[in-house]
């Protein structure tokens, strides 16, 4: 049964179906029966860093040898094909449903910009159909057998966000990205509590942009504040997953398809990444 939130008094709305599953809600659990883990990528604030942390944290686990999926499930600014240099691909159908785009590493792709005409076709939808779309990419898609599905959101706690959290009752949990500066912690808190009103785990907190480092000098500079992120963890009572330095070469590679997590390995960014992954690794293990 598709999960309801707990808090009656909260904003989320209340005219959701409550009672036997539906068809779709079946033809959803028969798919992710056949998927490990099921994790989240979320923010209060919109551009602090959800897609890149998504395809880099599915691509690290393709490098480490696993079956991963990645699910773009920002409807309006799909931007996981361009970062994965798959522009252009098309989902097509198939006798077990969508087929998902294979990508680097063999990473399955599903976005709705595999679905538009061309790149610069907008999506202008209301929420019903946003949540129909959703629905039917986790219903219809032919992921097969996937260690980890990772799903990128928009920014924020809107339709997306909460049919993910309705539809998928298993969840691994929900790792929130922000950036040091005050709003993007505060939208963090209110991202935070609406997780915690769906009654999902949250895996972890990431700090991204948390400081600058130069290629040319090796120095670090704040350009935001510093340890805002572990800070409001702390106050949040939420996990820390570590923080990513803001490096130039991050944004370069990303618009040209190529996650910095293989493609610049060595550089403080990758590394830092990789250590969150380790975190993040060890946590899922604890819960299971
Ligand atoms: N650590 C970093 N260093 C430098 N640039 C970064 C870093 N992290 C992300 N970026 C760049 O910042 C921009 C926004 O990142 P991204 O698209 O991942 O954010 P987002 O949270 O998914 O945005 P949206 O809310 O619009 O979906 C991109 O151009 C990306 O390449
Ligand atoms: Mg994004």
């Amino acid at each position: 049964m598709a999960k309801q939130p707990t808090n009656p008094s909260g904003t989320i709305p209340k005219d959701l179906k409550v009672g036997a599953q539906t068809s779709a809600e079946q033809e959803i659990a028969e798919r992710m029966r056949h998927i490990k883990h099921k994790i989240v990528i979320l923010s209060g604030k919109g551009g602090v860093g959800k897609s890149t942390v998504a395809v880099n944290l599915a691509t690290a686990l393709a490098w480490k040898g696993n079956t991963v999926g990645i699910l773009d499930a920002d409807i309006h600014g799909p931007d996981v094909p361009k970062m994965l240099g798959m522009e252009g691909a098309r989902m097509v159908g198939g006798d077990k449903g969508l087929e998902p785009v294979v990508g680097p590493l063999n990473v399955l792709i599903v976005s709705m910009e595999f679905l538009l005409q061309t790149a610069d076709t907008p999506v202008i939808w209301r929420g019903p159909l946003k949540m129909k779309i959703i629905s039917e990419f986790l219903s219809k898609v032919n992921w097969g057998n996937l260690n980890y599905l990772i799903i990128d959101l928009p920014p924020g706690t809107g339709d997306e966000s909460l049919s993910i959290m309705q539809l998928l009752s298993d969840l691994d949990g929900v790792i929130i990205v922000t950036t040091p500066q005050e709003v993007a912690l505060l939208d963090s808190r209110k991202a935070a509590n609406m997780v915690r009103q769906m009654s999902v785990p949250i895996l972890g907190l990431i700090e991204n942009m948390s400081g600058f480092h130069c290629p040319h000098c090796g120095e670090v500079t704040n350009i935001f504040s510093k340890g805002g992120g572990k800070q409001a963890a702390k106050d949040l009572n939420l996990y820390y997953l570590g923080d990513l330095p803001f490096d130039p070469r991050v944004m370069l590679l990303s618009d040209e398809g190529r996650p910095f997590i293989v493609t610049d390995a060595k550089s403080p960014v990758a590394e830092a990444f990789q250590h969150v992954v380790d975190r993040l690794l060890e946590r899922l293990k604890g819960q299971h």
